[in-house]
């Protein structure tokens, strides 16, 4: 039915008509009050536009949609795009924040809640989710994936996709993801932003592609090409990526569109005018061309030259069109506009408390030494930092749709929360940076860094009075939220100089301090892991932030988070990652001395390790056993251990299993995540823990990028992180 709907439409479009469809364009209405700009609106009436994105609201997207389907010759419908990356009106924590939980289906929920958002908003088309794997904290995009693991990257993936779509995007509570940056966008050397990547294939199909690839299989609408370049290529002009790999050998069969202005930036990449490099990302497989309007003033030129074919723009349009009749625009051009829900759909109090729930769960405990959390009820908290009470900052990066003034500080959460049992003395303490030249190149959107006039000796002071009264110091520090996210890469990933200066400050006072913090990446928190008394990473937690920080603070809710990517000591051990090669002359620990593949001057380990995380609580862990020593194709192992609650409080854990092949033609890390179990325990409580291995997962791509799984040895590690693991052996026979 599809099939024969879009080839009769298609049949009666004129050649510009169909190359209107693969343009999209952002009028800015969302910012200015207007629906739409004259040019977009004539661009509308002429056939020239397929999608549009950045305004919400069913009233103006209802306009918009009108011009369409009233006043262009065929009446074909716009899709409504937007970047809802966590959450809509509602924010969640940031994606590294969520991908924290390491819990699937409240990851899948926050996408379903968003995607009941943004169709009450008038949306049909998400740009999300962010799948690039990443081991560089410099790069401020890090914030919006979920680290730097494969395994827990293809579930995230795979979660995201089921929440936003749901079993079919048809539903108008659903949306179309957008799966991005296709590829390798997160290996930007040096954690530039924009910057070009370049690995082996077998670096990309092992550890970059499968999260991609998984939102493929999981029936992902469309896919963003990335702006790097893949192999030489700009990924926006790469017919290996986006047609072989992408549609031929994965099968996808949704539109790609391009990022914001991709098309053009390959002038500057060096791959020719704005007629040959639009031309080129058509016959890679390009669908859609967001904002630049290079298919839109170019592609009929290439054609009369012969530089394209009508083929290649009627498999473009064709695939935009399926997507429109997918969404069942076709049907009802209004469906997402819809002001009843729009009314009693956004920020509603299930969606805060599903805000407040993901927040807390997505949060990583680093540090708590003598118990000094939770915080007990009846003291004195000196709450200080620049970011204690700071609205603007809990949203984290994209969050375009969400409101600052609806979010909650870290101030009125301990309110909240404590009542009358605590006695909060709130003092600023700094700012988040002096250096008024960068916090200017912060600010580019907003104001994220707000300075405050008074002397940076004065606020300290304020400060240390405060914690003079105090049984306890909540310092609430960390990154401006646009100091994360795009095009925020940074060279010195630890606190400001402000912020550190009144860390020493209150070092001074002997009170034990509590570091909250709100941060978009991996930092380097060497001198606060020495000196702090607890370290809570709350990331940028979102909406309802301050309510869930003093939950955790508090102890109405246990820390469970896990971290999904390492914190280096310091910026010079970067890019760290647990699952790292052995190389021919191992790291053999601190002060092994020259010759071995060490640095002189710091150890190789992070500070904090892929999937550490502690717990009100602690769990203690039996030795592995495997059900059999041996393996065979068709067979499955199990690995078990018993998890024991020792500590006082009811917990939640995360079990990690890992698996290491000892012996491969091509060499293999040291370890890989290959399965986790989440399991609640209460105090005292004990469980056993079973996990099957299968075959499956002791393949890896060798040269000739087959994948597949070779006889041999085989360690299997299981604990509470990817360091702290006790193991066993056991043998794959052919
Ligand atoms: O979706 C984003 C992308 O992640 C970065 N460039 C702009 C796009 C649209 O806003």
């Amino acid at each position: 039915k599809m099939n024969a709907f879009v080839s009769s439409l298609m049949q009666k479009m004129t050649v510009e008509e169909k190359i209107g469809q693969l343009n999209l364009v952002t009028p800015g209405g969302t910012v200015t009050g207007s629906v739409v700009s004259k040019d977009v609106d004539s661009k509308i009436r002429n056939g020239q536009v397929g999608s549009l994105f950045g305004i919400t609201g069913p009233d103006k997207i209802r306009k918009a949609q009108e011009i369409a389907v009233n006043n262009s010759r065929l009446h074909i419908p716009l899709i409504f795009g937007l970047d809802v990356i966590h959450g809509h009106r509602t924010i969640f924590p940031i994606p590294l924040g969520l991908s924290c939980s390491w819990n699937m289906d409240m990851i899948e929920k926050s996408a379903e809640i968003a995607a009941s958002e943004a169709t009450a908003d008038g949306l049909s088309w998400v740009y999300s989710p962010m799948v690039d794997i990443a081991r560089d904290p410099r790069w401020g995009r890090v914030s919006e994936g979920s680290g730097e693991d494969t395994y827990l990257g293809c579930q995230v993936a795979k979660a995201m996709v089921k929440g936003y779509q749901g079993s079919s995007y048809s539903d108008p509570t659903k949306v179309m993801a957008c799966v991005k940056h296709f590829a390798l966008y997160g290996a930007a050397e040096a954690g530039r932003d924009y910057n070009t990547t370049d690995m082996s294939r077998i670096k990309m199909y092992e550890y970059y592609l499968p999260p991609y690839k998984a939102a493929v299989d999981a029936g992902v609408g469309s896919v963003m090409s990335s702006f790097n370049e893949v192999d030489g290529v700009p990924a926006t002009a790469n017919k290996w990526l986006m047609t072989d790999l992408l549609r031929k050998q994965w099968g996808f069969k949704g539109f790609v569109v391009t990022d914001y202005t991709a098309i053009n930036e390959m002038i500057d990449h060096g791959l020719g005018d704005l007629q040959r490099v639009s031309a080129e990302a058509l016959k890679a497989g390009i669908d859609m061309d967001m904002v630049g309007e290079g298919f839109l003033t170019t592609l009929q030129k290439s054609l009369k030259e012969g530089k394209v074919t009508v083929a290649q723009i009627n498999a473009a349009c064709k695939r935009v069109l399926e997507a429109k009749y997918k969404l069942g625009l076709f049907d009802d051009p209004y469906r997402y506009c819809n002001e009843q829900r729009f009314n009693n759909a956004i920020l509603t109090d299930a969606n805060r408390a599903a805000a407040r729930e993901f927040a807390a769960k997505s949060m990583v405990l680093l540090k708590n030494n003598n118990n000094v959390l939770p915080l007990q009820k009846g003291k004195t908290i000196a709450l200080v930092g620049p970011l204690a009470d700071n609205k603007r900052n809990m949203l984290g990066t994209w969050s375009v749709s969400g409101d600052p003034e609806k979010s909650i500080t870290v101030l009125q959460g301990l309110k909240n929360v404590a009542g009358s049992d605590a006695n909060i003395i709130y003092a600023r303490g700094c700012n988040i940076s002096d250096d008024t030249a960068f916090a200017k190149k912060v600010n580019a959107f907003g104001k994220e860094i707000e300075i405050d006039t008074r002397s940076p000796q004065q606020m300290i002071d304020e400060a240390v009075v405060a914690a003079s009264k105090a049984d306890v110091i909540v310092a609430v520090l960390g990154e401006a939220a646009d100091m994360t996210g795009e095009s925020s890469s940074m060279s010195d990933i630890g606190l400001q100089k402000s912020q550190k200066a009144l860390l020493d400050e209150l070092k001074r006072t002997g009170k034990p301090i509590v570091i909250v913090l709100l941060n978009g990446r991996p930092m380097t928190l060497t001198w606060e892991d020495q000196n702090a008394d607890a370290i809570l990473d709350a990331w940028f937690s979102g909406t309802e932030a301050g309510n869930a920080i003093a939950d955790v603070l508090f102890g109405n809710y246990n820390p469970s988070g896990k971290l999904t990517m390492s914190f280096p000591r310091n910026v010079g051990q970067i890019p760290i990652y647990y699952n790292h090669k052995n190389t021919g002359r191992p790291y053999s620990g601190v002060g092994a001395g020259k010759f071995r593949s060490n640095y002189l001057d710091v150890s190789n380990d992070p500070l904090y390790p892929f999937g550490f995380g502690l717990s009100y609580t602690s769990f203690t862990y039996s030795n592995v056993t495997v059900s059999s020593p041996t393996i065979k194709q068709g067979q499955k192992i199990t690995a078990s251990v018993t998890v024991t609650n020792s500590g006082k409080f009811d917990g939640t854990e995360t079990v990690q299993l890992y698996i290491r092949d000892l012996v491969g033609t091509v060499t293999r890390p040291v370890k890989e995540l290959k399965g986790y179990q989440q399991i609640t325990l209460k105090a005292g409580e004990s469980r056993k823990v079973d996990f099957t291995i299968s075959v499956d997962d002791l393949k890896f791509y060798n040269t000739d990028l087959k994948r597949v799984a070779e006889p041999g040895d085989f360690k299997v590690f299981i604990g509470t992180n990817s360091r702290d693991v006790k193991e066993a052996d056991f043998k794959l026979v052919q």
